[in-house]
């Protein structure tokens, strides 16, 4: 998500004709490059272990990347130094990967990127770490249905509010909050271009969705109370009330009937966070 390049609240107003359409090349590229994104997350599914560092998760991911012919797009990135990014438990997004060992009932978010003949695949998932809290996969479970929500109302002639209020619909259903100091976004050939993809809104409002506009729709949800901070390295945001946060994200594109999603899990590993056996 785009915290720091795109703000949602900062940004400058975006209109329609600044919103690119890609054609049949694009829809290619994309299936290539949001498939390797998708493959280097089931990858990682046997690897989110008790113990296990996210340094060596981030390891892991970089050569999986590169062995498939792709770039991960967030190395090097405006000063980042890493594949993937590693968000665990309150960390909203962005979490940096490093030293410190994922722990039995920890849930976590890897979020990677791969750039692909020019083209970006970006995706992200939730991970148990050994069982989990039934309130932790209850979180987790909600957030990838308002994604899912949200991609299901992705249709041409409907608007982008019509997707954000799909999601905001379903998560404050369950009283979860939704994130607002980040969005999805477009991308293509750019990582993170127009327009912002809100996860929430009202029905009818924002930008019309048109045929060959691609982009991710990756909510965060939080337990608590929606507010963000930004810890002192600059990349990490957890939750203000340090409640429990998690994410999915999809790349997708938008075809003459509905959307096509880029990042499918080959391995049928879609929500990998339900392997673990509740622990309560
Ligand atoms: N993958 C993130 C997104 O969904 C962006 C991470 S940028 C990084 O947009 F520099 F933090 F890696
Ligand atoms: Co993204
Ligand atoms: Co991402």
């Amino acid at each position: 998500m785009t915290m720091g390049f795109i703000d949602a609240a900062d940004s400058p107003p975006r209109h329609t004709n600044e919103i690119k359409l890609h054609g049949p090349e694009a829809f290619a590229g994309m299936r290539r490059a949001g498939r390797l994104a998708a493959e280097c997350l089931d990858m990682l599914v046997p690897h989110v272990v008790p113990g296990v560092t996210t340094g060596r998760l981030d390891d892991l991911a970089r050569e999986f990347v590169l062995d498939g012919g792709g770039m991960p797009a967030c190395l090097f990135y405006k000063g980042y130094r890493h594949t993937v990014c590693t968000s665990i438990n309150h960390v909203v997004c962005h979490g940096i990967p490093g030293p410190k060992q994922l722990k039995e009932g920890d849930i976590v978010n890897i979020d990677v990127t791969v750039i692909v003949d020019a083209w970006h695949g970006d995706t992200s998932r939730m991970y148990s770490v050994g069982p989990v809290k039934r309130k932790s996969s209850r979180l987790m479970d909600v957030t990838y249905e308002s994604m899912m929500k949200g991609i299901e109302a992705i249709k041409p002639g409907l608007r982008l509010g019509d997707l954000g209020a799909a999601i905001q619909e379903h998560a404050e259903r369950q009283r979860y909050s939704v994130v607002e100091a980040f969005c999805g976004h477009g991308l293509g050939r750019v990582f993170h271009d127009s327009p912002n993809i809100l996860h929430f809104g009202r029905r009818g409002q924002g930008d019309e969705i048109r045929p060959g506009m691609i982009f991710t729709v990756e909510p965060m949800i939080n337990l608590g109370r929606r507010d963000v901070a930004l810890l002192a390295d600059g990349w990490t945001a957890v939750t203000r009330d340090r409640s429990l946060s998690a994410q999915y994200e999809h790349s997708v594109g938008v075809t003459e009937t509905g959307v096509e999603i880029f990042t499918l899990s080959p391995a049928g590993l879609h929500t990998p966070h339900t392997m673990g056996a509740s622990a309560d």
